[in-house]
This record gives structure tokens, sequence and C-alpha cells, in this order.
């Protein structure tokens, strides 16, 4: 066994297919904490659903997030477009920012997550 105390499960990994994005929530320090998912060249990835523009989420409805036809996340708010193998801003109106990646791991067919809380 290898998963620290205080991973969190997220996902099966069957259920987070290349070039996916799916919402997530776990709890840091008590509070909820809502994340978006996705695998990218086969490696799971995670960030705060939170955009840089103006803090909204990024998704469109639970679960649901607007992919550009190159693969890359858009926020359903004003249209800010992310890479999915950094989290930064390639355009839109946070260009040059960066979605806050939250650690994860993907082993024994679950993909899990260990929060740091808000700072
Ligand atoms: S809140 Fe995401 S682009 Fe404005």
């Amino acid at each position: 066994m290898t998963s620290k105390s205080g991973d969190q499960f997220l996902f099966k990994s069957a259920e987070l297919a290349e070039g996916e994005f799916r919402e997530a929530s776990v709890e840091a320090d008590g509070n909820p904490l809502w994340l978006v998912v996705t695998r990218h060249n086969g490696t799971p990835r995670a960030w705060l659903n939170v955009c840089p523009h103006q803090g909204r989420s990024l998704n469109w409805a639970p679960d649901k997030f607007l992919v550009d036809p190159a693969g890359r996340l858009v926020c359903a708010a004003h249209g800010a477009v992310f890479d999915p193998a950094d989290g930064a801003c390639v355009s839109g109106p946070c260009q040059g920012a960066a979605l806050r990646a939250v650690e994860v791991s993907e082993a024994h067919g679950e993909i899990r997550c260990a929060p740091e809380p808000p700072g």
C-alpha cells in the first residue's frame, strides 16, 4: 500500500478517458473543493475548478466542460482556453495566467488526489 494518508478517491481509471474532462469534489479542511480532472498523454491531471479570470467554475453544467477542436479546456463563462498539459491559459481574457494544479496519482485502477487546502 503506497497511498498517502489524506488521499481521496476521484475516479476509477476506466472512468477517465484520454482527453475527457470530469468534475470532482474532495474535502480539504472540512470544506468541499471542486476540481476539474483530465487525462492527458495517458496521465491524470487535476486543477481547482476555478477560472483565473473571474473565479467562476469552468463547466457549464454539472460534469460538463467545453473542449475546443484541439482538445483544450474552454471556460464556459468567457472562453478562456487552457492547455491540458499544464493548465496554462493560452488565449482569452486571462491569457498568461494558469489554473491551480492539484496533485493526483493513479495506482491499482484508481485515480486519487491529496488536496491542499486553499491558502
Ligand atoms: S471566468 Fe473564465 S473566462 Fe471569464
